[in-house]
């Protein structure tokens, strides 16, 4: 049983896609989706992890507008939030955080008491729950795996926030059992040498890059630029 705990939220959420976007934004998103569910069309598995290089370059946005996205078209969709040192899913989607996935893999929590419902009925989240001091450990372990792989019995696609990878290897611990990551850049912030070496750790595990997401980009300054062969994403905020 889902629960539904839509509780608190803030300012986080003013960023998450709604009826008030703008046409190039929604556009924007759903040009992503396209391009992702090219990117895993050729792919058994069907989770995703979202990561960056450095922080702020807008993973959690992304994770969150895309997987919103992605839940419009019919497809069932779970948010599972494993940036456990700076968690923010469930403050985009003014959800508690009481339970969520840091106690789930510590065997606190079942999996009932962390599954939360959305306003998208199509869109389920874990978030990521109390900070523990372990991160890397808990999602390096069995748990995580089983998780997962739970998980894609009932969900079509699972999106997992994760912090940056030049920071922390925490993104790293689980990517065997996704298709592959997402990279987010942000605009005037990512610099090139750190978006290849974050890419580089993820090949030496003999992960896949699926795309590279640019985000922050001007809709006023390059209304349809890409900026690689897989996707891009714009906002004039
Ligand atoms: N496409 C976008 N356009 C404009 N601002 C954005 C966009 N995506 C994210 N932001 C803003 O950038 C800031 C960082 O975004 P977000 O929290 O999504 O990044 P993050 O990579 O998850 O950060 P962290 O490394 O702290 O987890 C937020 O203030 C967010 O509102
Ligand atoms: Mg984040």
């Amino acid at each position: 049983m889902v629960k539904n705990k839509d509780v608190h939220g803030k300012n986080r959420s003013s960023k998450i896609l709604s009826k008030a976007s703008s046409f190039q934004v929604v556009e924007a998103y759903n040009t992503l989706r396209a391009n992702l569910l090219f990117s895993l069309s050729t792919s058994q598995k069907k989770s995703v992890i979202f990561t960056s290089s450095e922080p702020g370059a807008g993973k959690s946005t992304t994770c969150s507008n895309l997987a919103l996205a992605m839940s419009q078209t019919g497809a069932r969709v779970i948010i599972l939030d494993a940036d456990m040192r700076k968690p923010v899913q469930h403050k985009i989607f003014r959800l508690n955080n009481v339970d969520g996935l840091s106690k789930l893999l510590s065997g606190l929590s079942p999996l009932e008491d962390c599954l939360l419902e959305t306003r998208s009925p199509n869109l389920h989240i874990i978030t990521a729950g109390p900070i523990p001091p372990n991160p890397s450990e808990l999602l390096g372990s069995q748990r995580m795996g089983y998780l997962i792989e739970a998980l894609s019995e009932s969900y079509d696609y699972i999106f997992i926030d994760t912090p940056p990878i030049n920071v922390v290897a925490d993104a790293l611990m689980f990517l065997d059992q996704t298709a592959g990551v997402l990279l987010i850049a942000k605009q005037k912030q990512t610099h090139y040498d750190e978006l290849q070496r974050a890419a580089e750790k993820v090949h030496n595990l003999k992960g896949n890059v699926l795309g590279v997401i640019v985000s922050s980009v001007s809709v006023a300054d390059k209304p349809y630029k890409s900026y690689s062969h897989y996707a891009y994403e714009s906002s004039n905020e």
